[in-house]
C-alpha cells in the first residue's frame, strides 16, 4: 500500500525532524489554535494563554511522547493498526479522547513539519506526509466502538 516514494519521504522526515521541536511546537499549537483539546490535559498545570503553553514542561515532554508514538509507526509502516492496539485503546477507554481531534493535532503537526522543510516540503512530499497521518489516525480510531 506505500510506494516506495512514500517510504523514502516519511522515513527521510522523521530522521529529520528534532523531536523535541517538533513535537512541543505542534501540541502546542494544537493546544493554542483548539482550545477545547486543553481538556484532556488538566493535570498538565498551566495552559492559562499561548505563553503559558509553550513554555510548559509537561507540555513539551507530551510533544516529544507524540512524536516517539509516530516514530513507531514509521518503524511498522505495513501494520500500524497492530502497533496501534493499546494506543488506540488508552485514548478511547482510558482518556476518552474525542476521535476527532486526532486529525488536528495531525493538521498541526503538517503545519509546523512543512514550516521547518521549507521547499523540500513539495507537493509529493506533502502527500505522503498526509497519507501516513491519514493511516496513523484510522489506527488510532481502530479501538473505538
Ligand atoms: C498519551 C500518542 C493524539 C491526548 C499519549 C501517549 C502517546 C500518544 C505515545 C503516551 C502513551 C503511554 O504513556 O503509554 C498520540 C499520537 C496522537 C495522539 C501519535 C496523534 C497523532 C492525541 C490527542 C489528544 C491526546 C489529539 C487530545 C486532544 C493524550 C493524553 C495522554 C496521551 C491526555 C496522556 C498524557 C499524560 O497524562 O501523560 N498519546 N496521541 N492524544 N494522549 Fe495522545
Amino acid at each position: 500500500e506505500w510506494t516506495d516514494f512514500e517510504r523514502a519521504t516519511i522515513q527521510e522526515i522523521f530522521s529529520k525532524i528534532d523531536s523535541g521541536v517538533v513535537g512541543p511546537a505542534a501540541l502546542s499549537r494544537c493546544l493554542i489554535v483548539y482550545p477545547w483539546t486543553q481538556r484532556y490535559f488538566g493535570s498538565f498545570g498551566n495552559l492559562y494563554n499561548a505563553a503559558a503553553i509553550t513554555s510548559n514542561p509537561k507540555v513539551a515532554a507530551h510533544g516529544k511522547v507524540v512524536i516517539g508514538g509516530l516514530e513507531q509507526a514509521v518503524k511498522n509502516m505495513d501494520d500500524i493498526k497492530t502497533t496501534y492496539k493499546d494506543l488506540s485503546v488508552l485514548h478511547s477507554d482510558k482518556l476518552r479522547v474525542d476521535p476527532d481531534n486526532f486529525n488536528l493535532l495531525a493538521d498541526c503537526l503538517t503545519i509546523v513539519v512543512a514550516s521547518q522543510m521549507g521547499q523540500a516540503f513539495t507537493p509529493d512530499v506533502q502527500a505522503a506526509f498526509q497519507k501516513f497521518l491519514a493511516v496513523v489516525v484510522a489506527s488510532l480510531r481502530k479501538q473505538y466502538h
